[in-house]
């Protein structure tokens, strides 16, 4: 989409994304985690978020359920709502890793062309696409906050899983399976994927 601003330039900050590895000692980057509603994308980034702290790691969760109460509250979960949702999110992830920081986005982004396009606004090595895998007979068996109850009643239009469409990524970068393993095995293993990319050092 066009910006609808004309005679606006860009300017270069002063301070390359080098410097601020080098002063900060780690790398940026975006860990895109997509899943189903009750998959596990909010615990794992959460989780992650304190392990990366505690490594001191300057990271930050950009989490669906809490932007929408804030940056896109003004959005529903129409079609064009959720690629509007995951464009601004694309755009304020790419900010944060510019700023030197690790980015933790939990968005459902249920769309494999709005992934792809979030995908492109980042140089490669820079984004990383996490499927959080679960199916749909365990998200629902979960139902954390009695979504697909309500979903299957009718009272939710457009729950995806149960009346909206989730395109279960095609080649995502790392599958963290949350039905095989427990929080802690699936934060590990997601610290030693990040480790085996060098992302930690
Ligand atoms: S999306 O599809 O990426 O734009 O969605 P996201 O911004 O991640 O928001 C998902 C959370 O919104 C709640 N919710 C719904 N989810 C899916 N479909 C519908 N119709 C819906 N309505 C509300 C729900 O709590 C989702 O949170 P998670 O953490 O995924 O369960």
């Amino acid at each position: 989409r066009d910006p609808k601003s004309r005679n606006i330039s860009w300017h270069d900050s002063n301070i390359t994304r080098e410097e601020r590895h080098h002063r900060s000692r780690h790398r940026s980057c975006a860990l895109w985690l997509t899943g189903l509603s009750g998959s596990g994308k909010s615990t794992l980034a959460f989780r992650l978020e304190k392990e990366l702290y505690e490594r001191n790691i300057g990271s930050y969760v950009l989490d669906g359920d809490n932007i929408r109460h804030g940056l896109n509250r003004d959005l529903g979960f129409s079609e064009e709502d959720r690629k509007e949702n995951i464009r601004r999110i694309g755009e304020v992830s790419k900010l944060f890793v510019d700023a030197g920081l690790f980015v933790l986005a939990a968005f459902i982004s249920p769309n494999e062309n709005d992934r792809s396009m979030v995908r492109e606004l980042f140089p490669s090595g820079d984004f990383l696409e996490v499927y959080v895998k679960c199916s749909l007979e365990e998200c629902e068996r979960r139902d954390p906050k009695g979504l697909y109850l309500k979903a299957r009643a009718g009272t939710i239009p457009n729950f995806t899983g149960v009346s909206a469409q989730y395109d279960v990524p095609r080649t995502p970068d790392i599958i963290v399976d949350t039905e095989m393993m427990s929080v802690e095995e699936a934060v590990g293993f997601l610290l030693e994927q990040l480790e085996l990319r060098q992302y930690l050092t």
